[in-house]
This record gives structure tokens, sequence and C-alpha cells, in this order.
């Protein structure tokens, strides 16, 4: 056929297909060149595909223009070669390469396209910055460990697509373009042309939808869905990410977990033949902060805190005491065996708890006949024998303390038990180890709003035995909410929701909302819910989260295809960009100058 470019070409296998089993098979591969070698004459290429590579020879014996032609390759030059299975001579296989064995003796070499020099070597060992390989990102997917990530991707989707469909879930589409729903971020607006002044909210969540989608009597909803948040950016959040979304009518909380846990076994065991072994283990929240100072613990290792606030209460150590005197509490770790820590490495903990507030951090090291500790000196006899009693402080040990309120308290020593097992080598980084956490506080209070926050969202049940305590002590009331936590990462978090009009405005009220507000923000869904709502709840997966567990990366921008920067830019299109003066006009927009300073 004239006008196309692979003439009479079309590919016969990809790059990690062929073995000794094929030698003599005539075969067509097309990809890109990983590397051109010259030996005497001789040119071998690494041809890649998105599968592997297998290596390519133009040898001027079998034919002199090919191996002519050859030498114009360079590194991501697109070919298609047409050529035999040989064997590779004695001594030149390669045993790490699934096609190793062989190789192809080339006899048609059609050159598809040429390519600029890379700005970096495609290769896994890659020392590029992060801001070159993604304002390249398109090179950068051309490396085998993105290859893979994304790959792993396609199979775990399909994994959670057929585990639910399986189980009765329907896949159903929600909105982008609608009003805010709050999860305590930001919301991403979009102006809307047509109805001068007023905006749309990207998504935060599905969750009004969702639940929408129950009191129309879908029954179980699930959908893999992009979800926005204009929030502070870390390893593990992006402004745009993936939610595997679910909601369930006429269940409770073992429901929707038991549901969660099929989900999450099939998974680990299509992607990663990995066998878990539900039910995961359960823990109160408030066990969790009193046991790892944090909501979302890493269970893989021991390193507990304790509470010393009632044996400190009366010591002469001021600090520790006038906490106490003043609402606040001590607590403690004790790392095992570490009692020769240098004064640099106490130092350098101790600036580590810095960023959690914590104002200082006391340590005792136990030696064979004393204390060895600043503050050893303030305690009596009696403190001691308690302390030691409650620590399990034996010869060689080293304990860490921090007195003040108990969110710093909870945050340092929290953060410092998870930085503590890793540079003390505790954690197995093989080990996959889930926990549920259940019974968070419904809301929170906010210092600087001066009013209640809710810690999930707004429309998670509480529980019914402290339903008499959200007018009068909304910090007590506990909610129905649960967080599934793998190796010290929340990977997902949902609740049983609240399907009575009544509770629901009493928790708006509780949120500090007059009816004016809730009904002007949320009228639609107390509507809904005055229609016939079953019970129903459900939870959403953090899908980026878990792939970047499932595939052991630092962070998750490694498992998205085109992830954002720190400062949720996208260094490939540019974007954010501004918009013309046309433009804005359409959508009624101006922009105010921007100071320069
Ligand atoms: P939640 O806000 O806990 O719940 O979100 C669910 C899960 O999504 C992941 N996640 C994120 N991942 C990457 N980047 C982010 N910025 C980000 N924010 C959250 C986390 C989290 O556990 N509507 C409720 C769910 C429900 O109640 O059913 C919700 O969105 O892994
Ligand atoms: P100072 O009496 O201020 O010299 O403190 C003695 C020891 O107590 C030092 O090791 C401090 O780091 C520590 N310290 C001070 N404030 C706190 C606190 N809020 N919690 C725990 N340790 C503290």
């Amino acid at each position: 056929m004239t006008g196309d470019t692979l003439g009479t070409m079309r590919r016969s296998h990809h790059c990690q297909e062929l073995t000794a089993t094929a030698i003599g098979q005539e075969v067509v591969l097309m990809g890109w060149v990983q590397r051109r070698r010259d030996h005497g004459g001789v040119i071998f290429v690494d041809l890649r595909d998105r599968e592997g590579l297998t290596q390519v020879v133009f040898n001027p014996a079998i034919s002199p223009e090919v191996h002519d032609k050859a030498q114009a390759l360079r590194n991501e030059f697109v070919i298609a070669v047409r050529g035999k299975v040989d064997h590779r001579p004695e001594g030149m296989t390669n045993p790490q390469l699934f096609t190793g064995e062989i190789e192809i003796l080339v006899t048609e070499l059609k050159i598809l396209n040429a390519a600029q020099t890379p700005p970096f070597m495609i290769e896994d060992q890659v020392d590029a910055s992060e801001t070159i390989r993604l304002k390249h990102r398109h090179l950068d997917l051309r490396r085998a460990a993105l290859q893979k990530n994304l790959m792993l991707r396609h199979k775990a989707t399909a994994s959670i697509r057929s585990f639910l469909n399986a189980n009765g879930f329907l896949d159903i589409e929600t909105p982008m373009l609608t009003r805010s729903t709050p999860e305590g971020a930001r919301d991403y607006l979009v102006p809307s042309r047509v109805n001068p002044g007023t905006f749309f909210a990207l998504p935060q969540s599905p969750q009004i939808f969702k639940q929408l989608l129950m009191i129309a009597g879908f029954d179980r909803y699930y959908q893999i869905v992009k979800c926005f948040r204009d929030e502070d950016l870390r390893a593990d959040r992006q402004p745009e990410f993936t939610q595997v979304d679910m909601e369930m009518s006429f269940v409770g909380e073992e429901d929707v977990m038991a549901v969660s846990e099929g989900l999450i076994t099939a998974l680990f065991k299509d992607t990663l033949d990995e066998e878990l072994q539900p039910p995961f283990e359960r823990l109160d929240y408030t066990e969790a902060i009193q046991r790892f100072g944090l909501d979302k613990p890493d269970m893989r290792f021991g390193l507990e805190l304790k509470e010393l606030s009632d044996i400190v209460a009366q010591s002469d150590f001021k600090v520790f005491a006038n906490v106490v005197k003043n609402g606040g509490i001590v607590k403690a770790l004790n790392a095992k065996g570490c009692s020769t820590f240098s004064r640099k490495e106490i130092d350098d903990l101790t600036e580590y708890v810095a960023v959690y507030r914590a104002k200082g951090m006391a340590w005792i090291k136990v030696k064979e006949d004393a204390w060895q500790s600043p503050i050893a000196k303030f305690f009596s006899e009696a403190e001691k024998a308690a302390l030691t009693e409650r620590l399990d402080m034996a010869p060689g040990d080293i304990v860490f303390f921090v007195a003040d309120q108990p969110k710093v308290v909870n945050e340092s020593l929290g953060h410092l038990r998870n930085h503590l097992g890793q540079i003390l080598g505790l954690i197995d980084p093989d080990e996959f180890r889930f926990v549920w956490v259940t019974h968070f506080p419904m809301m929170e209070y906010d210092e600087n709003e001066k009013r209640y926050e809710a810690l999930h969202h707004p429309f998670t049940a509480p529980l019914d035995d402290d339903l008499a305590n959200l007018a009068v002590k909304p910090e007590k009331v506990r909610s129905r909410a649960y967080d599934l936590v793998l190796n010290g990462t929340e990977i997902g978090g949902g609740s049983i929701r609240i399907h009575q009009p009544e509770v629901q405005r009493a928790v708006f009220k509780a949120l500090g909302l007059s009816e004016a507000e809730y009904t002007e923000k949320f009228g639609f869904l107390l509507t809904a819910l005055e229609s016939g709502a079953p019970p129903h709840g459900g939870i959403a997966f953090g899908l980026d989260r878990i792939l970047s567990m499932l595939c052991g990366s630092e962070s998750i921008r490694d498992v998205i295809a085109f992830p954002k920067t720190q400062r949720a830019a996208c260094l490939l299109t540019n974007a954010p960009s501004e918009a013309g003066a046309a433009q804005l006009d359409e959508l009624h927009l101006r922009i105010r100058k921007l100071n320069a300073s």
C-alpha cells in the first residue's frame, strides 16, 4: 500500500516474547532504540517496547545496505526490523534478560522516526532531577520502572472492577461540574459562562451523589473516580487523585468492612500474588492514640507510647508537673538498647519532634548502675520505680519524654516512633499490616475558626449511644467512621451515614451552621433524606496510595501517568496558565492586579 509508513511490515512479536524455541523463525519487531553498540563492523541494537528488550543485529555480511542504514540509528529512534531469530554466539547470552538467549539477524530495517537526543538516559538508574523528568514525562514514562507501575495500575483497576461487579456493585458516573462537597480541603472552582458570576466546584469526592444513588434505590454503587482537592501537597497527596468509591444500602460497619477486606484481599492476590488473611485487626481510635500517638499507626513494630502523667504530676521536675496541672499530659517511649545514642543523635531527634511543636524532649539513659539524664535528679525513688515499671526500663535503654497538650505529645511521639522504627530497622519492609481504626470523634474544635469541624465529613452518622451529647458536648460524640490503615498510611476511609433528616440537621447545627446556611448548601440532601432514605454506608480507597504501596514507591507521583508538582503545577503542559482577555470576558472575570512584591 502506498502512503503507509510501515509498508509491508507488520509486527509479529513484542520485545519480551522470543526465546530459543523460535530459532529460525522470520519475525518483525518494532520499537525504540534503547542502545546502539558498534562492534568491529557489526551493529547491535537493544530494541525496546513496553514489554521488554530484544537484541537485533546488523551484520554487513548479511546485508551491507541494511548495515549502512543502521549506522544512522541513535537512542530513541523508532524502527521496524525484519529478520531471523538466531542463537546468540557462545559467551554472549544474557541470563538476566528474558530474551537473552537469542538475537534477530536483521534483513530489513525501516526507520519509522528519528529522535532528538533525550535530555536523560531512559534507564532505571536515572540521575536527572525530578523537574527535568516531569517536564519530559513522556520520556520518563518510557523507563521500565514506570511502565511496570502503570501496567500494575491497570491490573489493579481490572481486579477491583471484577471483584465489585461480581458482588452486585453498579458502576455509575457522578458529575465533575457540581457544588462543593466538603471533605476538609479547598475547592477547585470553575466559572460558569452561561450563568454570570457563578461557579461550579470540582468534587472533593462523590460523597453526596453516592448517597443520593442509595436514596434512588441503586443499592450498591462504585466508581473509580477522580477527586479534586486544593490542599498542601506531600508525597502522598495530589490535587487530583483517584478514589475507589463505594456505597451500600441496608448495611452496618461490619458489612462495609467485610466487602472491603474481600476487595483488598483479591487485589493483593491479583497484583502481587500475596495471600492476605482477613479479617484485619481493629483498633478503637482512642486506643490508637493512646498506644501509638497517631490515628494511622504502623503496626509492624512495637515501641508503644506510655502515659506517665499520674507518676510525674507531683514530681520536682516542674516542666512535667506544670504541664499536668494545666491539663496537659506526659508520655514517653522506650528505645530498647539505644542508650549508646550520642548527644548529637539525641539533638537530632529533639529537632525532629520540634517540627510537631514539641517544646523539648527529655531523656533518660539507663546504665548498669544508675540513670544518666538531665532530669533524673528531680525524681524520688518511688517515682523512679514507677517509671521503671511502666516503661519496662532495663540497662541499655533510652527513654524519650514529651510533656505538652495531648495533641502535641501524641503527634510528636507518634512521629518519633515511626522515625525510630525506620532508623533502628524495626520495620519489615515486605510485610503488609492492615488495621481498621474505628470510632473517630465526630468533630474537633478548630481554634482558628472558633467552631467545630467534622473530622470525616458532616454526613457521617454519630454512634447512637452518643447522640444525646450532640447539642451539649459535640467533642465527646463518637462517629460510625472507619479508616483502613496499611503500614502507617491511611489507604481508605468511610462511614455509616446519617439517613434521618433530623439527625443530619442536628449535626449541621453542632457544626455551627445556621438553618439558613445548611438549607442553602445542603437543602437538596435534606429533601432527599425526607423522601425515604435507606440506612446506608460506604468507603473510598485512595487508589494512588494503594498502588504506591503495591509498587514499593516513595511517592504517589510514581504511579500516576501525569502527576503534578508540590506546587500543584504540570511541568509538561505548563498548567495552570493565564487566560486571554477574551476568554476572561466571556467568563465575566476580571483579574485583580497581582502585587509585585
Ligand atoms: P477521604 O477524604 O478519607 O474520604 O478520602 C478517601 C481516601 O482517599 C485518599 N486521599 C488522597 N489520595 C491522594 N491525594 C489526596 N489529596 C488524597 N486525599 C485523600 C486517602 C483517603 O483515605 N467521601 C469520603 C469517603 C467515604 O466516606 O465513603 C472521602 O472522600 O487514601
Ligand atoms: P530545662 O529544665 O528546660 O533545661 O529542661 C530539661 C530537660 O527537659 C531538657 O532535656 C529539655 O529538652 C526537656 N524538656 C523541656 N521542656 C519539655 C517538654 N515540654 N517536654 C519534655 N521535655 C522537655
